[in-house]
């Protein structure tokens, strides 16, 4: 045993750390738990009993030795390494690896470039729920229940237990106008953009899910003319000056007279194409005076204010902008469309 512990104090005398491979060598050769001093303490049970406790000792000197001259080596080496001079084929000028930047999705651009458009002019933003009483999308609207009109709008049904109110997934952004009516007084000046749902097959040009931005305007003596004027500046400010914009009459139940918004074809800048199937001009949205009867059910007295509305779909505002042809490219997250608009 004595000349173990002897042949072990020279091996540990003998043994050079100058690098950070040595030192985990020495580790594994000396104090690891399969290392050379486990083995000598493993031994000591054959060591006669009364000079187990010496020998003990002189054991755990040498332990503590290699410990130590491990942990000094340990330190000066990781002194050595932060002083270490910088490698010199490394170019510390090159730049650094850029972090790969999002872009925003050009919904989300559009969405915001009219919300600024019209907080320009005072309109403030509300939103509303997704999930839907059947009363404030349909009822409120002046849609009478069982009336042919709610066919317009093929609807997700979510919960539809006779005798109960009935949930469906908005199948516009109009119920909004009710809610904000419910919960304010007139003047009102409000846009409220979301997303709404209809049972469509998916396609080119329709989906289940897509977004729309309402308006709303209520005060006294609010008029047609009001409502014109509103949509010109924002036509303009969106799509540029010389844009024209037409109203076509039209209906929806919940305004009085109502009409559909065009705007001068993008494409052929009014020329006539195929886009615009040769007329020169496009839709955009809907419009009208808020039926009486819709003020009413909101809370609203119709006698003192009147108003105006109207309501566009974001992503046929996003298609004729930016030329879009497919509507299922806005939630596919192709990596290569969505690029597209990194610097907008
Ligand atoms: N809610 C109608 C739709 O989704 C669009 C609309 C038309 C909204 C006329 C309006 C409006 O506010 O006045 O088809």
């Amino acid at each position: 045993m004595q000349e173990n512990i002897t042949r072990l104090q020279a091996a540990l005398d003998a043994f050079d750390i100058t690098t950070a491979e040595q030192l985990e060598q020495f580790r594994v050769a000396f104090t690891g738990r399969k290392g050379q001093l486990a083995d000598l303490f493993d031994e000591l049970k054959t060591v006669a009993p009364d000079q187990r406790r010496a020998v003990g000792q002189q054991l755990n000197q040498l332990k503590q030795y290699a410990q130590q001259k491990f942990e000094q080596r340990q330190q000066e080496l990781a002194a050595a390494s932060a002083n270490a001079p910088a490698d010199p084929t490394f170019d510390y000028t090159l730049p650094t690896v850029p972090n790969a930047l999002g872009t925003r999705h050009p919904l989300s651009l559009v969405r915001e470039e009219i919300v600024r458009i019209l907080a320009r002019i005072g309109f403030n933003v509300e939103e509303g729920p997704e999930i839907e009483d059947d009363w404030h999308n349909f009822t409120a609207l002046n849609f009478p229940e069982n009336h042919p009109a709610r066919d317009m709008q093929d609807t997700f049904f979510v919960h539809r237990t006779p005798g109960q109110p009935e949930w469906v997934l908005r199948t516009h952004t109009s119920p909004v106008q009710v809610r904000v009516m419910q919960s304010q007084k007139p003047p009102i000046r409000s846009i409220m953009p979301g997303r709404v749902y209809r049972n469509e097959a998916i396609s080119a040009r329709a989906h289940m899910m897509f977004h729309q931005v309402e308006a709303l305007f209520v005060d006294e003596n609010v008029s047609f003319a009001d409502l014109k004027q509103t949509v010109y500046y924002f036509v303009q400010e969106l799509f540029g000056d010389d844009m024209q914009v037409r109203f076509r009459p039209s209906f929806f139940p919940f305004t009085e007279p109502s009409a559909e918004i065009d705007i001068t074809c993008l494409i052929c800048k009014g020329k006539g194409c195929n886009i615009c199937k040769g007329t020169g001009w496009v839709e955009i949205g809907g419009c009208g005076m808020v039926d009486p009867a819709v003020l009413e059910q909101s809370g609203i007295d119709p006698e003192k204010y009147s108003g105006y509305a109207w309501g566009m779909g974001i992503e046929r505002i996003a298609m004729l902008k930016y030329q879009i042809k497919d509507l299922r490219l806005f939630t596919e997250n192709d990596m290569r469309f969505l690029r597209q608009f990194e610097a907008s």
